[in-house]
């Protein structure tokens, strides 16, 4: 039986990847909506990437909506410095053909909670969590009705990589990840610990060269592009490929360890806004809310992931 997902995102190249893996194993995943949140680039652009990237995957069936411009109470932050000015610079893709749905993606995820069998749906979300939490403040009964939350984000280990103490998508709408963080919902988290580990060497990156398709050829195109960033910033040899960490534990939770633990969310400080209080060492007695991953074999990430793209 298929885990039944809705997708959350801000593509954002490694949301595309992510959004690849998942449409390329269907038998795993199916996927029941995409809802487009303001991160990266702005909501016009997520959600028109998230469409050439359902596109790409020969998938225009899936259905695509947009959620919330802007974080719950705050001014949004975007990040074209790493994605380029389209938030998925590196390829040339066509522009979108197929519809963006009429309903707003907050709605999509509260009438879909609403009308699946309770804890039947996972929420994939990788990107800022605005779309989620909002949800969640306007339907309160949707939320024991999640059957777990998956999401890319936080630091502890690794630090910030947009502040010296924040990772990007929590950093953009904090109020919004503190609601997610104590909804009660079982709760899954890759953080840069994790997503750090899963870098796209060159012999990776040729890899997707090699499938020799368009998917393989766009994908290899995008992470040549999103690696600047990390390049300059940390010297590495490739780009992070931070969301895919999501789909790929969905389908081999086994390549990923974790640990079972309290994570706070900074919202007041602005020094350390956004700042993910992971108690990896157990040192408080807050209450636990979160298997907090640590590690991959990340040979086993790419293997899979260059395997599943193959097929598309
Ligand atoms: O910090 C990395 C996260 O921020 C990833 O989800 C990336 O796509 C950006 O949204
Ligand atoms: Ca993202």
């Amino acid at each position: 039986m298929a885990q039944r997902i809705i997708i959350d995102t801000d593509p954002g190249q490694d949301d595309a990847v992510a959004i690849l893996l998942a449409l390329a194993s269907p038998e795993e995943l199916e996927v029941l909506g995409i809802t487009a949140v303001a991160g990266n680039v702005p909501l016009a652009l997520t959600e028109r990437n998230a469409r050439i990237v359902c596109e790409l995957a020969g998938r225009p069936d899936i259905k695509v909506f947009a959620g919330c411009d802007k974080p719950l109470s705050r001014a949004l932050v975007t990040a074209e410095h790493v994605h380029g000015s389209t938030g998925l610079d590196g390829p040339v893709l066509p522009a979108p053909t197929m519809p963006l749905q009429s309903r707003n993606g907050v709605d999509f995820i509260i009438d879909t909670l609403r009308q699946e069998p309770e804890g039947t749906v996972t929420l994939c979300p990788l990107g800022p969590l605005t779309n989620i939490a909002a949800a969640f403040q306007r339907a309160p009964d949707i939320v024991g009705r999640v059957k777990q939350i998956v999401l890319m984000g936080g630091a502890y280990f690794e630090v910030g990589n947009i502040t010296p103490a924040a990772e990007f998508n929590i950093y953009v709408d904090p109020e919004a990840a503190d609601i997610v963080f104590h909804s009660g919902v079982p709760l899954t988290v890759m953080p840069l610990d994790v997503t750090h580990k899963a870098l796209v060497t060159k012999p990776r990156n040729d890899a997707f060269r090699a499938l020799g398709t368009p998917v393989g050829e766009a994908v290899a195109e995008m992470t040549d592009f999103f690696e600047r960033f990390d390049r300059d910033k940390y010297g590495w040899d490739g780009a992070p490929l931070h969301d895919p960490c999501v789909t790929a534990w969905l389908l081999a939770p086994d390549l990923f360890t974790g640990r079972f633990i309290n994570v706070e969310i900074e919202t007041v400080s602005e020094l350390t806004r956004g700042m993910t209080v992971a108690d990896w060492w157990g040192v408080t007695d807050r209450p636990k809310n979160a298997t907090y991953i640590g590690d991959l074999d990340s040979d086993g990430f790419f293997a899979l992931l260059t395997d599943r793209l193959a097929r598309l």
